[in-house]
Order: C-alpha cells, then structure tokens, then sequence
C-alpha cells in the first residue's frame, strides 16, 4: 500500500503526488456549489481536502452534509493547489488532498458555541471543556506547558536530581492554608488531609540520603481562588542536601534562563538581582515588587520633619514615616482622578494622599503647596527624581500602612499610565525574608515562610528575646510582579526545630503529637538541606501571557471551588455517609421553626 498517513500539518509540498489519508476534526467547510472545501485540523495543524462531485460522489453526498467538528478520516491524493489558491499563512497553503474516499467517524451535534468567538461564557466553556480545549489558544497552552515539565525533567535530570514521589492520602503538612481533609472510612472519625505541598516528605528524603529530590506534584489547599490561584495547583517541587542559598538560587535562574530561552527565543540577562526583604518593601512597598518599571518609593521623613503641614509633621511626631514617588507623565490627573487616588490610598489603609503636580514649565500646583517650604519641595522633587510633567504622591502613616498605601499604589499608577513595556521580563530574587511575622487576629507569632525554614544563624539567639527581629534563610523568585516560587534553606536539627515550633504557639506535647515523625527523623543525622517550589501554572501564565490560571489548567475550578464541568463537589450518597460513620448536615433551613 502506497498511502502515506500524516498529521493533517505535516503535509507539504514533498507529497504532491502521494496517496495519502489524513484524519481529524471538521474546522471549517466551505460548499462552492460543486467542490467542497474542508479544513480538517488535528493537534499539528490544517491540511485542506477537496471533494469533487465528478470524482467521488459518495465522499461529495457526505461532504455537503458534514457539520463542524464532526471526525472525518478522508483517503484521496496530495496536489498542488492551483495558482492563486495558495495560502502562505498556512505551513500546509502550498497543497490540498484531493479525496477519493471520505468517512465520517464521528458526526457532531449542533456547537453550544463557536471554537473561534472570544466572548463565550467561562462557565459554558468549562462545561464543554473537551469542546473549549480544541481552540488554537488552549492548544499552544497545553504545548507550552507540557514543553516546560519535559525541559524542567531534563534539566534537573542532567544535574543529579531523582523524581521521586510523595504521598496524597497523609498528615496535614501545613503552609498556610486551610487543609482538604479525606475521612478514613477504616479509622471513623479520624481523617487524612490532602498535602498543601509535599514540604516534610521532600525534607524526609533528604535526611534517607536522596541527596537531590525533584517531582512536579500536585498541591492541595483549601483558601479563596484568585486570579492566580486555585484550590489545586502544581509546583515544580525540589530540594537539595549539602546545598547554600545561592546554589539553589543559581539553579533556578538557570532553569528560567533555558525555559525562556527555549519556548519563547528570550535570553534573560543574569544574573537575576537580588534585594533583601526589607529593601524590597522600603524601595517598592512590597515583597513581590515589579521592577519593569521605576516609580521607587524616597523616604522624605527627614525633609518634612519640621514641616507645617500637620499631617507630615504630625505622623512623624507619633513615630510614623513620610515617603514619596513621582510617576512619569501624572500631573495631566483630574481633580476628580486624584480624589479617586486619594479613595484608593483609603481603602488600603491610609489616611489620605498627599501629592505635588509638576507642569510643564516646572510649576508646582498642590492643595497642600501652601504648607511646604520651597526647600521642602525642592527636596521632595530631588528625592524622588520627579521631573516635568510627572506627579509626586506621598503617604504619611505608621511605617507598616505607608509601606502598604504606597505598595498598592506603584502598580495601580503603572497600569494607569502603561509603565510596564509590553514583552519586558523582570525576574529577581527576593531574600533575608524575616522568619515570623505578628498575626494582628490570632495575636500571635507566624511562620512568615512555613515552620520548617532556617534562622539566619547570626540570628539564632533571638529567637525566644525578639522573635520579631530573626531574619531567615527564605527566598522567593519574582518575575513582573508576581510571586512564582518560594523555599528556603531548613531547619536540620530536633532542638532548633522546637523552639520555632514554641514561639509559634505550639505545647510540645502538640508539637511532637502534629509533627513527630518530622522530630523523630530529625534525631537520626539530619543533612543541612534546602530547596525552593516554583509555580507550575504562574510560570505558564507568563510564557502565554495571560491573567488568568484557568486559561493554563486544562479542568479549572471556578469559584466557590465548583467544577461546571463535573458538577464537582457532589453530595454524597447515603451509603457513603453510612460508610464513614458521619451524618449528612441537616438541609438548609427555608421556613421557620414552629415556637
Ligand atoms: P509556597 O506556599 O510559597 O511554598 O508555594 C510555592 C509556589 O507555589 C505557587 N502557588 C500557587 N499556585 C497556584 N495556586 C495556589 N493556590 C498556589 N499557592 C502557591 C506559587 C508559589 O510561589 N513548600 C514550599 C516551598 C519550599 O519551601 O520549598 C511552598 O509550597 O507560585
Ligand atoms: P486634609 O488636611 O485632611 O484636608 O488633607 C489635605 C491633603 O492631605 C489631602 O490631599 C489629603 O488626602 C492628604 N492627607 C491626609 N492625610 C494624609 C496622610 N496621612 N498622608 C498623606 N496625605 C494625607
């Protein structure tokens, strides 16, 4: 048999002349009367067929009635198109398949929607997800993101790393979240919960003596989906023992490096900067700061210290801070766009915003003008390197609400005026996070990273006297604004591990009863060690530019954790709750209760 079976994309010009069959779904069809036109697509690609009444009527009867999307399997002969016909946009417009025989291995009902309309309802496509996922957009999606785990394999493979796996069914390992917890039908009344990462079991290899741990694993956590969240997700997980912070780092700048270069042709500059936590939040009011563009916060509390205007003054007299920026090009604001501006600083916490309009001519126009000093503006403007034309806002408050107005505001202004150069990447690394944060509702010391993470050990000592203080061994990786991944160098000795344990408010006896098999481990020779988790969904939204983590998970959930497509949560069946030993919750309650 002299066929020649390709995908429909990989046919060209070489095959004119070849019997060939091509299967694959109906894109689109086009009836000139006499021939038919059928754009029949797969995975790879179009190739166009041709049926012609006068050499296959049967293949022509068939043709005429085909609905879109329906599966065809046609056998015919590869052609030239005729000149003119050609298309140069498609890699298969230089031929068509002339069809002798046409099948039609599955018809397909009327679309609840068109593959190629932009505005159809999430919900609607989710439901016909099989449907949804046939657009050229979701398809390069899903190619990109299975590019990205096959590089990432091998690149970690070449250096040493095993994949190796982690269970799903176990203790809660805790990061932060609330657990999905599984009840235990042979244990009624005890339950397993779902890993919100597998943090202690990666850990758990490197003190078997795995050395090098990698695995993309699914993670599990039951909080409020955003737009770069969802209940389950997939992190590149990995760790590595006898290992510094900047081996680690290196490795995952070299890892976006060869992703980037690979699957969108960008050579990232090295190496990624690095800035501490506190630089990050005093510089950009934030710890995942977007540096494709400036708008860097001053700190002017020395400048206004004796000012007359009793906000500045006032809030530096109850130990609080004045800081400033100038955005490119602002000054053209509205009354009613800075009163908007000031609503916003509000909304995040503030008091107001106080803010300098810089013309054209160098001309400052401000309500609060008439309290500063010409020095005062003159060394708000130099402090902040505001030019003509730009706009200074500043913030007084506590340290802690300054850091959270001006924060908000930097991204907010960059989108306002399109900062950000479209196609800009700006990765860094954010280090020398603090070990524990206040938790202002629990009044308690957290973990700022998760509680397994390293001290400074310069800072070790501080831990009981001014846990407040103790910086740790944590990092996050952050690429235009968004946080991709996070780890840490960990905690590798029983003594230590308690004590952090202590100051987050866990008894020993807690402690060893949620986290004993970690202590126990810890007792035998535990490696220093240390790895990093970077986000397998956000790295994917960056390499097809979208906003959105339900455009890169094939099966999303939406919110309130429902699946349109399954109708996941179900309730469960009486025998299922009979099985488990637990009782349904009574029926939501319509009418009142009788007194
Ligand atoms: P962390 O909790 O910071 O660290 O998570 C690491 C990375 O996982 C991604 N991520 C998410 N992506 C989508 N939806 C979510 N709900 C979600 N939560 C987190 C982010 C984030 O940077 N075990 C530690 C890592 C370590 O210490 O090695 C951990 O899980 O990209
Ligand atoms: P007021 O004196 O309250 O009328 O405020 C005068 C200007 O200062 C307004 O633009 C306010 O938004 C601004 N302002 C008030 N409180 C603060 C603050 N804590 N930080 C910065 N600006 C402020």
């Amino acid at each position: 048999m002299t066929y020649r079976t390709e995908q429909c994309g990989a046919f060209t010009t070489e095959h004119i002349g070849r019997e060939a069959i091509a299967s694959g779904w109906t894109a689109r069809r086009r009836d000139h009367g006499g021939l038919v036109f059928i754009d029949l697509r797969d995975r790879s690609g179009v190739v166009q067929l041709v049926i012609d009444p006068e050499h296959a009527p049967e293949a022509h009867a068939i043709a005429q009635s085909v609905r879109v999307e329906s599966v065809l399997r046609a056998t015919g002969t590869v052609v030239a198109r005729s000149t003119g016909t050609t298309n140069a946009s498609l890699a298969t417009g230089a031929i068509e398949i002339l069809v002798d025989r046409l099948e039609e291995l599955a018809p397909s009902e009327p679309l609840p929607f068109q593959l190629d309309d932009v505005g159809v309802d999430e919900v609607l496509r989710i439901r016909h997800r099989a449907l949804d996922l046939r657009r050229d957009a979701m398809q390069e999606t899903q190619r990109i993101r299975t590019m990205t785990t096959r590089l990432i394999r091998r690149y970690l493979e070449d250096r040493g790393f095993w994949e190796l796996e982690t269970p799903i069914l176990t203790k809660s390992t805790p990061e932060g979240a609330r657990d999905f917890i599984v009840p235990a039908r042979l244990s009624p009344g005890s339950v397993y919960a779902l890993p919100q990462s597998p943090q202690l079991f990666k850990q758990l290899y490197m003190m078997s003596g795995f050395e090098r741990y990698y695995q993309i694993a699914r993670c599990f956590r039951d909080e409020a989906q955003r737009a770069d969240r969802q209940l389950e997700f997939t992190q590149l997980d990995l760790e590595m023992s006898f290992v510094t912070r900047d081996e680690i780092l290196d490795l995952t700048e070299g890892l976006y490096c060869a992703i980037w270069r690979e699957l969108i042709g960008v050579d990232l500059p090295r190496p990624f900067p690095r800035i501490t936590h506190a630089e990050a939040m005093l510089r950009y009011g934030s710890d995942k700061p977007d540096l494709r563009y400036g708008l860097e916060i001053a700190d002017v509390s020395d400048l206004v210290r004796e000012s007359s205007f009793g906000v500045f003054k006032g809030a530096i007299d109850n130990g609080g801070v004045v800081r400033a920026l100038a955005c490119p090009g602002a000054a053209v604001l509205t009354r009613r766009e800075l009163d908007a501006l000031i609503e916003f600083a509000k909304e995040w916490g503030g008091q107001g915003l106080a803010y300098l309009l810089l013309d054209e001519s160098g001309e400052v126009r401000s309500p609060i003008a008439k309290f500063l000093s010409p020095t005062e503006i003159a060394g708000i403007i130099a402090a902040t390197g505001a030019a003509p034309g730009d706009a200074v806002f500043l913030a007084a408050d506590s340290a802690g609400a300054v850091v959270r107005v001006l924060g908000a505001l930097r991204p907010h202004l960059a989108a306002r005026f399109d900062l950000a150069d479209a196609g800009a990447w700006a990765m860094l690394f954010v280090v020398d996070f603090p070990l524990f944060g206040w938790d202002e509702t629990e009044q308690r010391w957290v973990a700022e990273h998760h509680m397994f993470t390293a001290p400074r050990a310069e800072h070790e000592d501080r831990i009981e006297s001014d846990p407040g203080s103790v910086l740790s061994e944590a990092y996050d990786f952050v690429v235009n604004g968004s946080e991709i991944a996070s780890g840490s160098l960990r905690i590798n000795r029983p003594d230590l591990q308690e004590r952090v344990f202590r100051t987050v408010g866990f008894s020993d006896e807690e402690a060893e009863d949620r986290f004993g098999f970690l202590l126990r481990a810890l007792r035998y020779g535990a490696p220093p060690h240390g790895g990093i988790a970077p986000g397998i969904d956000r790295t994917v939204m960056l390499l097809v530019g979208t906003e959105s983590i339900r455009d890169v998970i094939a099966f999303p959930k939406i919110s309130g954790g429902f699946d349109p497509l399954t109708d996941a949560p179900s309730p469960a069946t009486s025998e299922q709750w009979r099985d488990l030993g637990l009782k349904p919750p009574p029926p939501p309650s319509t009418t009142e209760t009788p007194a």
